[in-house]
């Protein structure tokens, strides 16, 4: 795909969210969550998806081949790595795209170089050979140099030009470690724009990560030398420190159009929206003063702001919030409140709900209005996040739980657990009530998974707040997060560590007991 001469002012929106922010470790979605997520970013306007790297393993191919079968208007695109097998196989997943692209890569700094064990001669044989094979399956090719940014100029030149004369069309610049700095970012760009024969006959794309907090200046910087596609991840998503932010970028090139005079197909009112939704599949939680959608992003505390903000909101405030999708907050719901002002509320929030699904988000929302006096915005998008996962139809789940905690412990939790439809009764002690707790599902259910986070946030202020709880369970290679919401901190987290058990039992189920993921991208073949 090359954007139209006469549009240089229009940057692509490439989002990685479902490949380089999925392979992060404890980051693994569901496959429907992957179809989920893909179907707003394609409502989005997200110009190309990398949906899933499709050799990694059964269920990366099954939701890549979902997901280009399933969009409407984004190409579809898949990552393979410099060998005919990769690329064979990311072709049968995306080739059911009305608009495909293969995307394949190579390590092209002298570290990478020597993992595969290639000298510069052998390595630019081999990116031939291969981007000239994929594109005689696909007529949209994009190549990766990984690690470019800390490739040898000269080299990078003369690979960057043996991609596009074997059929890429466009050409991405990973700065795969966030290692370089926003005017190096451009002169890498413009360096090649310059050098290499035929660069004016595809399109350039910038791929930053975050590791020295440089990753959206380093895209911007890209673009401004010429790039024309930028790559980047909801919520920065992403291994390490992660990708670039597509909300951060987007919104950039919007409010400062004055210095940054470029256009992106984005529905910027989507992306609140979509930023809770990845960080509910995901697992990663927004830091509370992330740019753009962390949730002080719009919030004025000191009384000077307060004063600004009342007399005019641009004193303070560069964006408008409904500009991202956040609606006027905190207009507190009861346990009065009726069935027809929860579905006008959840509509301002995002959530489009069925008759069946709104009877059971209304029962819920009853009980939490019994134990909660008012139930605010944000109480009714974690009941949201919390229903969509502890479902009834769950191997595990919770039915009772009642702990006792005293200053002289140890703590004792009674649980009562439904397995496979059966409930089981044990009591159990530990250093804590959240540790007796936990033990008691170990002795009800004994795994060998092993904790790898725990995190608990308040979702509002007050002492009747719900907590949200995350759990991270690592077994066999295997990761899973659980979520979930309660007012009650232990039911929370006692939910959270089922909820990941469940995950973890629902993808041993599906790859027969074998690795889920049998290869990653870092593997080079
Ligand atoms: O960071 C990186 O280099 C990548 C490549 C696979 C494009 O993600
Ligand atoms: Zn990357």
């Amino acid at each position: 795909m090359t954007t139209d001469p006469r549009d240089q002012d229009r940057v692509l929106i490439f989002d990685t969210t479902l490949r380089d922010g999925e392979q992060s470790p404890g980051a693994t979605m569901t496959h429907d969550e992957k179809l989920e997520i893909a179907q707003l970013l394609d409502e989005m306007g997200v110009d190309i998806i990398e949906a899933g790297f499709p050799i990694a393993s059964e269920g990366d191919f099954a939701a890549v081949s979902e997901i280009a079968r399933r969009a409407q208007n984004a190409v579809i695109c898949g990552l393979a790595r410099a060998n005919l097998n990769d690329i064979d196989r990311c072709w049968d997943a995306v080739r059911h795209a009305r608009r495909p692209r293969i995307h394949t890569f190579i390590g092209t700094s002298p570290l990478h170089r020597a993992i595969p064990n290639l000298d510069m001669d052998q390595m630019a044989e081999r990116i031939h050979a291969t981007v000239t094979h994929a594109r005689n399956l696909c007529d949209n090719v994009q190549w990766s140099p990984m690690d470019a940014t800390r490739t040898e100029p000269d080299y990078l030149c003369r690979v960057v030009e043996i991609a596009i004369r074997a059929g890429a069309t466009t050409i991405n610049i990973p700065d795969t470690v966030g290692y370089t700095y926003p005017s190096e970012s451009a002169s890498i760009i413009r360096m090649l724009r310059e050098r290499v024969p035929g660069a004016d006959t595809i399109v350039f794309a910038t791929h930053c990560h975050n590791d020295l907090g440089m990753a959206t200046a380093n895209a911007l910087a890209a673009v401004e030398a010429g790039a024309r596609q930028i790559e980047c991840t909801i919520n920065g998503l992403g291994e390490r420190a992660g990708n670039t932010a597509l909300e951060e970028v987007v919104m950039a090139m919007r409010v400062r159009n004055d210095i940054l005079p470029f256009r992106t197909g984005i529905d910027t009112t989507r992306i609140m929206n979509l930023s809770r939704r990845v960080a509910q599949v995901s697992g990663f939680p927004v830091q509370f003063n992330k740019a753009i959608v962390g949730k002080n992003a719009f919030l004025h505390e000191s009384g000077i702001h307060q004063d600004g903000v009342l007399k005019n909101v641009a004193t303070f405030e560069i964006m408008r919030p409904e500009d991202i999708g956040l609606v006027a907050k905190n207009i507190a719901m009861g346990k009065h409140s009726g069935r027809a002002a929860l579905r006008a509320k959840m509509r301002e929030l995002g959530f489009d709900l069925g008759e069946n699904q709104l009877n059971d988000v209304f029962v819920r929302f009853k009980a939490l209005a019994d134990r909660k006096k008012e139930v605010y915005d944000d109480d009714l998008i974690a009941l949201m996040a919390d229903t969509a996962t502890n479902t009834d139809s769950d191997l595990l789940q919770v039915r009772r739980l009642r702990v006792v905690c005293g200053t002289d412990g140890p703590q004792e939790a009674e649980l009562t657990l439904a397995i496979e439809g059966r409930d089981h009764s044990i009591d159990a002690t530990g250093d804590g009530p959240i540790d007796a707790a936990f033990n008691a599902v170990r002795m009800l259910w004994p795994h060998k998974a092993r904790l790898q986070l725990y995190q608990v946030h308040a979702v509002t202020e007050g002492t009747d707040a719900q907590a949200t709880v995350s759990v991270r369970l690592e077994e066999d290679g295997r990761i899973a997060t659980g979520q979930a919401a309660d007012t009650d901190t232990v039911v929370a987290s006692v939910k959270a560590y089922v909820n990941a058990l469940n995950r973890l039992a629902a993808r041993r189920a599906k790859t027969g007991g074998g690795d889920a993921r049998e290869v990653s991208y870092r593997d080079i073949a």
